[in-house]
């Protein structure tokens, strides 16, 4: 089976065909081809996404990127004129692309150039995500359903950070996790403990009541005058930085009995901080950032160890763009060996922890092992869209 992934919920355009053979949960799963543009340069002079630009460029780089998966994945095969669209089709795909006439142009001139590639179907992003964005992989999949007669499967973007932590080299079974786990999933949009008691089965224990943690990073590697995306340069600097210097910054909410988390408070007080410093030198700044993303670290560590006993976690799940910090998953990691229960903790390949359309392959795979194809004029996109 080959399902066409798409994923354009924020920042970056994602097209891969991952394929799996055999019954869920033991199938044998390929990756076929995995293509990402990051447009994180454009929106750094934003600094942050700007949802505009985002749609704009999915838009515009969706045929291109596209092309290359199906290259990639050798399923690109020129057939010149054996695919004519008839007016009909035309009259549709005009409609669905009312707001992205450039992607519709570029489409009406790919598709008639190339046969038909082997795929059984297509799992795009409906949410969580920015919805203007998310919308543009929508119709894409919807318009590629209609000329090519292939089923949709919409995909939570959540459940695909989820399964991206299981991906081990292009080729590979998911492994026999032993339930319930937890979840931590930090992103630039999202910060959520989520206890899974069985594969698809979700339920939502904590979450951020403000800020998301790579928000958080953003935010404050701009107060420092760091570019977006603030992440990396934030640990680039902590690296440097003195492990218990003159810059204190809180732990908020690590001591509440909930396992909510809350990281604007934290922002604020390194702007303050940052306010009173007249001379901010690299090494004060390395010195804060080292603060920053330990203070951030350790209210990660505290609700997800307290997620983990509480629900008897028996293993750990870490997902999302922020695991690419290997200070915070390093410290969950050998916390988690002091719970007796803990078996297992599973992070991302650091290539597979931004937003990438391999883990929506595979979550889309999933549900169509589930059977949950969906009529492509009900799939819409939703911003805030819960896992479930
Ligand atoms: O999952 P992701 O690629 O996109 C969303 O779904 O939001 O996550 C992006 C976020 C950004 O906020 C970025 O700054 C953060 O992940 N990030 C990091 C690191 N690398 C990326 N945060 C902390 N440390 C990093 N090394
Ligand atoms: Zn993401």
């Amino acid at each position: 089976m080959n399902i066409l992934a798409i994923e354009t919920s924020c920042d970056e355009t994602a097209v891969s065909v991952v394929s799996a053979e055999g019954h869920f949960p033991r199938a044998t799963y390929t990756v076929r081809a995995n293509v990402i543009l990051s447009q994180a340069k454009l929106h750094a002079r934003y600094g942050g996404v700007f949802p505009n630009l985002a749609k704009r460029e999915h838009a515009k780089n969706l045929v291109p990127l596209f092309r290359e998966t199906l290259t990639q994945a050798k399923m690109y095969a020129e057939d010149e004129g054996s695919q004519t669209l008839d007016a009909q089709t035309k009259d549709k795909l005009t409609k669905l692309f009312e707001r992205e006439p450039e992607l519709l142009k570029q489409l009406l001139i790919f598709i008639p150039t190339i046969k038909k590639p082997l795929l059984d179907a297509i799992a795009v992003t409906h949410g969580p995500g920015l919805e203007p964005a998310l919308w543009v992989g929508i119709n894409f999949a919807k318009a590629l359903s209609l000329v090519w007669n292939i089923p949709i499967v919409p995909a939570n973007h959540m459940e695909g950070h989820i399964f991206s932590a299981f991906v081990s080299g292009d080729t590979f079974i998911l492994p026999e996790v032993a339930f319930p786990a937890v979840a931590l999933l930090i992103s630039g949009g999202h910060t959520e403990l989520v206890v899974i008691r069985d594969w698809m089965r979700y339920e939502r224990v904590g979450e951020t009541r403000d800020d998301a943690v790579g928000e958080a990073f953003d935010k404050v590697a701009r107060i420092l005058g760091l570019p977006y995306p603030g992440g990396p340069e934030i640990s680039r600097a902590a690296a440097k930085g003195a492990p218990n210097s003159e810059y204190k910054l809180p732990r908020p909410m690590i001591a509440t009995s909930d396992l909510d988390f809350s990281f604007s408070g934290l922002k604020t007080a390194v702007l303050y901080m940052v306010k009173k410093i007249p001379n901010l030198t690299e090494e004060i700044k390395a010195d804060i950032a080292r603060e920053f993303e330990t203070a951030v670290t350790d209210v990660l560590v505290k609700k997800t160890l307290e997620a983990a006993k509480r629900y008897g976690a028996r293993t750990i799940i870490l997902g999302g763009g922020v695991t690419a910090n290997k200070t915070i998953v390093k410290a969950i990691r050998t916390t988690a060996q002091t719970l007796s229960g803990v078996t297992s903790v599973y992070t991302p390949d650091p290539k597979l922890s931004g937003d990438n359309a391999v883990m929506i392959g595979i979550a889309g795979l999933t549900r169509l092992f589930a059977g949950e194809t969906a009529k492509p004029h009900t799939i819409k996109a939703h911003g805030t869209l819960l896992l479930s």
